[in-house]
């Protein structure tokens, strides 16, 4: 099936209470993974590529890569740019057959931000490819941040209604306590979600689809064979999977999770080298790499997006 922008997708899951996922790539045992996941699930799905992946792998072949996935599946697939920083790589993306891109101006002054945005989207539209942007900053609830530093980072809902009607965007991405990386939080804190916030912006954009980035939940399980079998990452804990479940519930309809599939990636090597010191051939190990990020992505879709059998 070709590949699909998220437009359908995203009224769908508003309407239905749900999100899609959207996952990171880099290579292609990921991009299997996630699709095959996707396809036993009967759910669409977004494979987005970040500048690092496309440093890392050659944007020729991500593109490449994701139209061979979308030639072997029936299920809805959008290419989405992650964390576009300029015009430029926006502008390469559409031009490389993405059908979504996200331009990432929520550091930059409000005008700013507007403008850049606005011109992503003038050249987006004008080619068929949709646009996410972002408004607040995603950070993770420090112990040294107080309660008023923490509420200056987050999405004010007073600003959305104008931001989306300047700019002609078709999704938003909104902070409300998510974080990147799967170093959000200390064991025995309790990140929860600012739903309210997501509730009064939903309020104040009735149908339009939100997204949130930072949504890994950093399974300890993953993070323990990780940590048996040589590594060593921090006692660490991610956003809850039943914070992520309220928010697709509510006005989010895109959910962005990477560091989990890097750990389950990751762990699956790490166990599969110390049962199997001899193995050298890269088939041996990343069959189980890949293996074990469709399981993580097959829970996620099936048991926290609520995306199954939406395709
Ligand atoms: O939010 C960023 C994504 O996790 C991509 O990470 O820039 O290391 O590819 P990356
Ligand atoms: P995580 O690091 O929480 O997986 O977030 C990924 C992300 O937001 C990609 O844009
Ligand atoms: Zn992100």
């Amino acid at each position: 099936m070709p590949l699909v922008t998220t437009t359908e997708m995203f009224k769908k899951a508003y309407a239905g209470g749900y999100a899609v996922g959207a996952f990171n790539v880099n290579n292609m045992e990921m991009i299997q993974a996630i699709v095959e996941a996707a396809s036993e699930c009967r759910s669409p799905v977004i494979l987005q590529v970040s500048a690092g992946a496309r440093k890392y792998a050659n944007p020729v072949y991500l593109r490449h890569l994701v139209a061979a996935a979308a030639e072997t599946t029936d299920i809805p697939i959008a290419m989405h740019l992650d964390h576009g920083a300029d015009f430029e790589i926006c502008k390469a993306s559409i031009d490389d057959g993405f059908t979504s891109v996200m331009i990432d101006a929520s550091s930059k002054p409000w005008e700013e931000n507007i403008a850049l945005t606005k011109k992503v989207v003038e050249y987006a539209h004008a080619h068929g490819v949709v646009v996410e942007a972002e408004l607040g900053k995603l950070a993770g609830i420090e112990d040294d941040v107080n309660v008023a530093a923490n509420d200056a980072m987050f999405t004010s809902p007073d600003e959305v209604q104008e931001f989306t009607e300047r700019t002609d965007i078709d999704s938003l991405a909104i902070a409300i306590g998510t974080s990147h990386g799967a170093y959000k939080f200390k064991p025995g804190q309790d990140p929860k979600l600012r739903i309210d916030i997501l509730e009064e912006v939903g309020r104040r954009l009735p149908g339009f689809p939100i997204v949130l980035h930072g949504a890994s939940s950093v399974p300890q399980d993953q993070v323990a064979i990780v940590n048996e079998f040589g590594g060593n990452m921090p006692n660490a804990i991610g956003i809850p999977e039943s914070e992520l479940k309220k928010a697709a519930a509510l006005a989010v309809c895109k959910i962005n999770i990477d560091s989990d599939l890097r750990v389950a990636f990751t762990a699956a090597i790490r166990k599969h080298f110390a049962e199997h010191p001899d193995h050298f051939d890269p088939r041996q190990y990343l069959t189980d790499a890949r293996a074990n990020m469709k399981a993580l992505i097959k829970h996620k879709i099936c048991d926290v997006l609520g995306s199954a059998n939406k395709a």
